[in-house]
């Protein structure tokens, strides 16, 4: 665990189940997100039936509903306590048999799992800037490609765009997000430098007890955020080149500024 950054075991691991409520909170919203993935992996060449990896997969929001759209399903997370509530789900679902749970570390994927994969999935900005450079990106997308036979894809979905974050800063100086999840309330305060490009935030959690909030616990993170342009730059330093670009999971145009980053690339 030596190689991950402090963030990452204090956000995902030591306070886990904090993240680990939202991540349940969007569960349901998961399964219609899995059911557009699974279009667009299709419309791509990654046929049900294939085998695919989900990198950063948390407590399988995407994977398991995926395995259930007929996908070989390997669900990798750095956090023990999101793989087994995965498993928890899949079997829940009725999908057991076509998810392999494994926790570990995404930066060293290609030591860990045997590889052969039709494609790797990273949804909701998930892995990407958050060593905080270029380089351990490159090294990431680089370790991913070994384990994705040639010609397989690459889906960088609901990435977060930093042009987006630019545009968002400049119409409401972005001081503080409250999001309005279930049984919970989360308040972020996010702060951007648009000189390293890092976007820091400290996510605030509340527990609702009829109209009172009662304080839970608060952690942050901080990550490095891409244009477009940088990230598919970057995808290409690693062996990748873009096949497409979207706006949306329903595949809306990509507008920089206004939409998420979902791009497909294929294994150069
Ligand atoms: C923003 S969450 C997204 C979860 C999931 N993709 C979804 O859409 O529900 C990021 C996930 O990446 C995982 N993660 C962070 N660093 C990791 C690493 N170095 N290796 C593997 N997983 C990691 C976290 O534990 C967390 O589950």
């Amino acid at each position: 665990m030596g190689s991950v950054d402090n963030w990452i075991t204090e956000f995902f691991i030591r306070r886990g189940w904090l993240f680990g409520q939202v991540l349940r909170a969007h569960r349901e919203r998961g399964i219609e997100e899995a059911r557009l993935i699974a279009v667009l992996l299709e419309k791509h060449g990654v046929s049900k039936g294939s085998r695919v990896i989900e990198l950063g997969c948390g407590s399988g929001r995407i994977s398991v509903p995926l395995a259930r759209e007929g996908y070989r399903v390997t669900c990798l997370d750095i956090s023990p306590g999101y793989i087994e509530e995965a498993l928890e789900y899949a079997q829940n679902m009725g999908v057991r048999e076509r998810v392999e749970g494994v926790v570990g570390d995404a930066w060293k994927v290609d030591e860990i799992v045997e590889g052969g994969y039709n494609a790797a999935l990273m949804v909701w900005t998930t892995l990407i800037g958050y060593k905080g450079s270029p380089e351990t990106d490159i090294e990431l997308l680089s370790r991913i490609h070994r384990i994705i036979v040639p010609g397989g894809k690459l889906f960088i979905l609901r990435h977060i765009d930093r042009d987006a974050i630019v545009t968002r800063n400049a119409q409401c100086r972005m001081d503080i997000i409250a999001s309005d999840l279930g049984d919970l309330f989360v308040i972020e305060k996010p702060r951007f430098d648009p000189v390293t490009s890092i976007l820091e935030n400290t996510w605030i959690y509340y527990k609702k007890k009829g109209d009172e909030l009662e304080y839970l616990d608060k952690q942050g993170f901080k990550i490095r955020i891409y244009t477009v342009t940088e990230l598919i730059d970057i995808a290409s330093k690693a062996g990748w080149k873009l096949e497409a670009l979207y706006g949306s999971l329903n595949q809306d145009p990509f507008i920089p500024g206004r939409t998420s980053i979902n791009a497909v690339l294929v294994a150069d």
